[in-house]
């Protein structure tokens, strides 16, 4: 079932994107369709679904439905010793967006059971991943995962088994900006706007530029391959981020270096900040 919603709405982004841009784009289009079609974003119709369209990279099938990120092996212990020291001490509720095979959501669960952490993304052969993940693991303070859009105007929390509206400590987002449009950017920081607590945070992980320049060369590298296979897609600028932050009524105040030229930004209401 799952299978054909994605072959339909492929054959819908094929046909969105070719009717807008036209045949070079239709190569690209089918490039990026062929080279990883479990990962390509799908759901409702809509501009933000079209944009998120992605490439997810390597993952494989371990047993039952859990899928396997090689980046996730990585990068997990030090992100785990950053929101140790930021979430330490809370126990409210933390959302994940875009949270792939589900590995990183798990394994931070169990380093931080105090408290509550809700899974999404809107690929459901991820979301099946993540449960099939919670499930082997059986986490007390684990939620099943729901499919967000981070760039929908309305994440709808407090229904439907969402998340709730209030009581959010943190959104987490790992490895998403870059290969999703702008507007995915700026519909985390207006969610984040709207849903954390007054002292809560948004933690974003991935590769960044710093005003307007590349941290490593493997970043200019990794940016330009990911514009070619989407022009949507692409190393994001803190200096870019921090505009669009303050327009939301947020701020970037920290920039955390992470291993293999990765970063953590973290974005908290601008008015603790006067
Ligand atoms: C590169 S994968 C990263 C997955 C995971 N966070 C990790 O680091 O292993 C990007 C994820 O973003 C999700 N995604 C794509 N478009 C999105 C959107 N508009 N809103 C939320 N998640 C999105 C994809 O389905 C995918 O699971």
């Amino acid at each position: 079932m799952r299978r054909r919603e994605q072959a339909q709405f492929a054959a819908g982004l094929m046909h969105e994107r070719i009717s807008r841009t036209g045949f070079p784009s239709m190569v690209k289009a089918v490039r990026s369709f062929t080279s990883c079609f479990r990962c390509m974003h799908i759901g409702s119709p809509g501009p933000s679904r079209y944009l998120g369209w992605l490439n997810c990279g390597d993952e494989k099938t371990l047993s039952g439905n859990c899928l396997d990120a090689p980046a996730f092996h990585r990068n997990h212990a030090s992100i785990a010793d950053v929101l140790r020291r930021l979430l330490g001490d809370k126990n409210g509720n933390v959302i994940e967006i875009g949270s792939g095979t589900g590995q990183h959501l798990v394994t931070f669960a169990a380093a931080l059971p105090r408290l509550i952490w809700w899974p999404s993304d809107p690929n459901p052969i991820h979301r099946d991943s993540i449960d099939a993940w919670q499930a082997k693991r059986a986490l007390a303070n684990v939620r099943s995962s729901v499919d967000i859009d981070a760039a929908a105007s309305d994440w709808a929390l407090g229904r439907d088994g969402r998340p709730p509206a209030d009581d959010i400590d943190a959104i987490l987002c790992i490895n998403v900006l870059h290969i999703t449009s702008w507007l995915v950017s700026l519909g985390l920081l207006r969610a984040a706007k709207r849903y954390i607590k007054r002292d809560g945070v948004l933690v974003v992980y991935g590769p960044f530029a710093r005003d307007g320049v590349h941290i490593a060369a493997s970043n200019m590298t990794f940016d330009a391959h990911l514009r070619q296979q989407n022009d949507l897609w692409g190393v994001r600028d803190t200096a870019d981020l921090d505009v669009a932050a303050r327009e939301h009524g947020l701020r970037l105040v920290e920039n955390i270096d992470m291993p293999a030229n990765n970063s953590i930004l973290l974005f908290q209401h601008a008015e603790l900040f006067p």
